[in-house]
């Protein structure tokens, strides 16, 4: 029972490690300018989908990890994955739930 709950508190939305408090602000000012330019300043939807935390409450963290890490083929979405390791895609999928 104890390890239920412990595979339940850990398995949901978590990130092996979270970048560096230097790192952190390099990522959220690429959210900023990079994703920003396509997906608006406010990540409010421009030429790519709205981010706010409600638009992506439907969409699970490993569909959007991996629309991240490898873009949509297809889209403008590029692939982001030379660019940031997979904890910090992860971290950024929690970035975009839970901003501030
Ligand atoms: C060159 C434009 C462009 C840039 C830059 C860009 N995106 Fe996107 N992104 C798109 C487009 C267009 C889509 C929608 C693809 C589709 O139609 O399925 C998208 C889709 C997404 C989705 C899926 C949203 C959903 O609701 O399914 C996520 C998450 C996302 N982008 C995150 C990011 C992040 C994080 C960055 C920066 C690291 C970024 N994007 C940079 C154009 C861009």
């Amino acid at each position: 029972m104890k390890k239920l709950l412990f595979l339940l508190l850990t398995s949901h939305a978590c990130f092996a490690v979270e970048p560096s408090s230097e790192r952190q602000i390099e990522l959220r000012n690429l959210l900023k300018n990079d994703c920003g330019a396509c997906h608006g300043l406010l990540l409010q939807g421009g030429l790519g989908l709205p981010l706010q935390p409600q638009d992506l409450v439907q969409k699970s963290d490993e569909f959007l990890i991996d629309t991240i890490t490898n873009g949509r083929k297809g889209t403008a979405m590029p692939p982001w994955k030379l660019f940031m390791t997979q904890d910090e895609i992860t971290w950024l999928v929690h970035l975009l739930r839970h901003p501030n």
